[in-house]
């Protein structure tokens, strides 16, 4: 598992770049009709493709977990206004940032320093679970998988998003890249969408819809650099190891280096 520390580092430039744009998303988005929309609705459009029909109602207990700055979870929570939106993260720094958003308002979810290999949460407690982009940095995906099917309701619902490969020994090579400190994906250890699918059937989940969206992502990867290109990186410094990482992120994902894979799970009612 990463440190604390490292992934605060990893994400930090990420947090820079974020405030010096009005975002609030770490995610690449997903742009399905090109020169449409900003980097902000794409991301939201990530969020929205992700959970699609997931039954979230007044009542619903809601997770986000590895939910950043806030992003995913506080467009859920303005959407469906759910009971409880509880938003799990490892990075003090980035509960920090979600919970200052929201500093002093009465109706509101709440964020808590967490790991996803440990949820903070009681057995068959959440109606739906959502983890957008931050799987890739679990040293144990199979038990995170295995504690959302601890925490879920029966018939509560999984929504996973992941950047998948089936090109390991590529990206165990590129873990290399941090040693000469472009903060190029520090923990990532990527699964492929079959190993993915094999977990979800070995911890008992039900696949309901999987989609891969990677063309989308990097449609959206790619509109939302283009500002950052065109005015310069003057204004964020010390990002050049990030941008690095996005652009190498949209060119794998456009040619079928890496993929970008949703996936929507039920707990069996029995
Ligand atoms: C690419 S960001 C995505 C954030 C958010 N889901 C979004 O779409 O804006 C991945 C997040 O997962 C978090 N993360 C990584 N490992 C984690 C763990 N073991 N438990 C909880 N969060 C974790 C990272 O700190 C980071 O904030």
């Amino acid at each position: 598992m990463a440190s604390q520390k490292s992934l605060d580092v990893f994400y930090e430039p990420n947090l820079r770049l974020t405030q010096a744009l009005g975002l609030i998303g770490y995610n690449a988005g997903y742009s399905a009709r090109p020169g449409q929309g900003t980097f902000d609705q794409h991301q939201q459009d990530l969020v929205w493709r992700l959970l699609g029909d997931a039954p979230i109602d007044k009542r619903a207990r809601v997770v986000d977990v590895g939910c950043g700055i806030g992003g995913p979870s506080s467009w859920i929570f303005e959407r469906y206004q759910p009971g409880l939106l509880v938003g799990v993260e490892y990075c003090p720094s980035s509960v920090r940032e979600a919970e200052s958003r929201w500093a002093g308002k009465p109706v509101r979810p709440s964020f808590v320093q967490g790991d996803a290999h440990y949820l903070p949460l009681a057995d068959n407690s959440v109606d739906v679970i959502f983890n957008l982009e931050s799987a890739l940095h679990y040293s144990d995906k199979r038990a995170f998988i295995r504690e959302c099917r601890r925490v879920l309701r029966p018939g509560g619902m999984l929504c996973l998003g992941d950047i998948t490969t089936t090109h390991k020994v590529l990206f165990t090579l590129a873990r290399l890249v941090n040693l000469i400190d472009t903060q190029f994906s520090t923990h990532a250890k990527l699964w492929s969408a079959r190993d993915y699918l094999k977990c979800f059937a070995e911890t008992g989940l039900k696949l309901v819809v999987h989609e891969d969206v990677s063309r989308e992502a990097a449609c959206s990867l790619d509109e939302g650099l283009a500002p950052l290109f065109r005015d310069g990186m003057g204004k964020i410094p010390g990002y050049r190891g990030r941008l690095l990482y996005l652009v190498l992120m949209e060119r794998l994902l456009r040619r079928g280096w890496m993929s970008y894979d949703l996936f929507r799970l039920t707990k069996p009612l029995v």
